[in-house]
């Protein structure tokens, strides 16, 4: 049984070079079509339909360069109207490839019989055969295999016995795929793959059925899915999910939902979003910043409620607000928390971390409200923006203190430091002598009356922030007054290591004074 598909795995037949082609503003030379050939060989795809070789010399020639190269595990197929000089012009031009395929193709609706080809169904059903057979006639020599698709399957509802009856013609004349477009997607997927259903039960075993989904209200991908669940086994889908007006179905989201379902996926997954980027770059048409799994924002999240799940369960398998494993498709990093007006402590927190500076939860929450208030006025805020708030936030600390200056005025076995700064609201300055910034500090602060003790030293090395600015360090101390148990973390950044120190101690000294431990 077809419908059964424990056994059955999926053949993606990809139309990227064909469909997507021919609906791109300037369709692909053989140079192009080689290099967008030469990725979907390296995703594993089972068929790849190459062009339609009656439509210009240019798409001959590329159909006829890619047969010749391409491996022997991949079947090359070339699309031709049920004409004889499309289907001679198709057997011409993939002569070359191992494994052959001639798909040929006629309208089977009522609406296009009657107002496009013009021609009674009777016959439409004999140019069908006829196509079939002079197909069949190249490639049964040759090992190859023949295709017939009903052109507007999907409008097909109403003369599905006429549609079947067809089928079974062109299957004794030696089709082996059948294909059922849904060449202009117009109701509704249950009603598609009810139909899927019905022509798997009325074809012979060894014929494949096949399914090609146009995207026009958005609903191929559920479409081509569940047609498959429905007993089609080769799935048309397009790179990008490029082709006539709103395109075909993507290839990336069949997979991904056939993978969810627990159906062994016969491609390279993690191929899927280098691969998209290069084919955006050469189709010239950006992604959708919304587009499933390959668009910017597919694995981003802004809601409060959103990040606290994602955070939550972001080393886990299965994400609370994500589809799969970016990992899958060669995506990593790219679940992401952008910071909005929306946005909780949580994405505070793991902004920050993730950029390398490791900031505690309730430092995340006290910074929360004043990038909500700016993010009201500026929208989402970019990383560095983040960042910038947060070392200011850190120098501007509420309390009595603030460093003005800092100065190295000898070094050597002692180090000797001046260092200048504001004490409720008036200039002092101090001389601090020690083994390096922190103690020199420390014991100059003693002298006019700040006794502290640290308890707790590291310092890192931040990433450059996203605008390539240089590297900072993130000074982390913890300090205390003599004979307090409880310390306060307190932090300092800055391009140079000792300063990062000074302002580290005096984040702490302000702490300390406001009584925030
Ligand atoms: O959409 C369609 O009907 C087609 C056929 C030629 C298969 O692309
Ligand atoms: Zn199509």
């Amino acid at each position: 049984m077809k419908e059964q598909t424990s056994d059955r795995k999926p053949f993606f037949y990809d139309i990227t070079l064909r469909d997507g082609n021919q609906a791109l503003p300037k369709p692909w030379n053989t140079q192009e079509k080689k290099i967008v050939f030469q990725r979907l060989l390296e995703l594993g795809v089972q068929g790849v339909e190459v062009g339609f070789s009656g439509a210009s010399d240019m798409d001959f020639e590329a159909c006829a360069a890619l047969s010749a190269i391409a491996p022997d595990n991949v079947v090359i197929s070339g699309l031709a109207r049920a004409v004889e000089r499309d289907i001679r012009k198709v057997a011409e031009a993939i002569a070359e490839a191992p494994q052959q395929r001639i798909h040929t193709f006629i309208a089977t609706s009522p609406f296009n019989m009657a107002n496009v080809l013009r021609k009674p169904p009777e016959d439409v059903a004999r140019i069908a055969v006829e196509a079939v057979t002079l197909a069949w006639e190249y490639m049964k020599p040759r090992g190859g295999e023949v295709q017939f698709s009903a052109e507007h399957f999907g409008d097909c509802a109403e003369n599905l016995s006429f549609v079947i009856d067809t089928f079974q013609k062109v299957v004794a004349a030696g089709a082996t795929v059948i294909n059922l477009p849904n060449t202009v997607e117009r109701t509704r997927p249950f009603a598609f793959v009810e139909m899927v259903r019905e022509v798997v039960r009325a074809l012979p075993d060894h014929v494949t059925v096949a399914v090609h989904c146009h995207n026009d209200l958005g609903m191929a991908t559920a479409t081509t899915v569940e047609s498959y669940f429905a007993g089609a086994t080769q799935l048309e889908v397009c790179l990008n999910g490029l082709g006539e007006r709103a395109g075909n179905t993507s290839l990336y989201e069949v997979a991904a939902a056939l993978h969810n379902c627990g159906v062994k996926v016969p491609l390279d997954m993690t191929k899927f979003y280098p691969t998209a980027i290069k084919v955006s770059e050469m189709a010239n048409v950006p992604i959708f910043e919304k587009a499933p799994l390959i668009g910017a924002d597919a694995m981003a999240h802004r809601s409060g409620i959103h990040q606290d799940g994602a955070t939550k369960t972001k080393d886990m398998s299965k994400g609370a607000y994500r589809p799969i494993d970016p990992v899958l498709i060669g995506r990593e990093g790219a679940e992401r928390w952008g910071f909005t007006s929306q946005s909780g402590k949580t994405a505070v927190y793991e902004i920050l971390t993730s950029a390398g500076w490791p900031v505690t939860i309730e430092e995340a929450t006290t910074l929360q409200p004043l990038l909500k208030s700016m993010s009201e006025e500026q929208g989402e805020l970019p990383v560095p923006v983040i960042l910038k708030t947060y070392e200011t936030y850190l120098e501007q600390a509420e309390g009595p203190f603030q460093l003005i200056e800092f100065e190295r005025i000898a070094s050597g076995v002692v180090e000797k430091f001046r260092i200048r700064f504001v004490k409720n609201g008036e200039e002092q300055e101090i001389i601090g002598v020690g083994d390096g910034p922190i103690d020199a500090c420390v014991n100059g602060l003693k002298e006019c009356g700040e006794t502290l003790e640290l308890t707790h030293y590291e310092q890192i090395a931040l990433d450059e922030d996203s605008e390539g600015a240089s590297a900072k360090a993130m000074t982390t101390i913890r300090i205390r007054r003599p004979g307090q148990t409880e310390s306060v973390l307190c932090r300092g950044v800055d391009t140079d290591t000792r300063r990062a120190n000074v302002k580290a101690i005096f984040n702490g000294l302000n702490k300390l004074s406001v009584g925030q431990c």
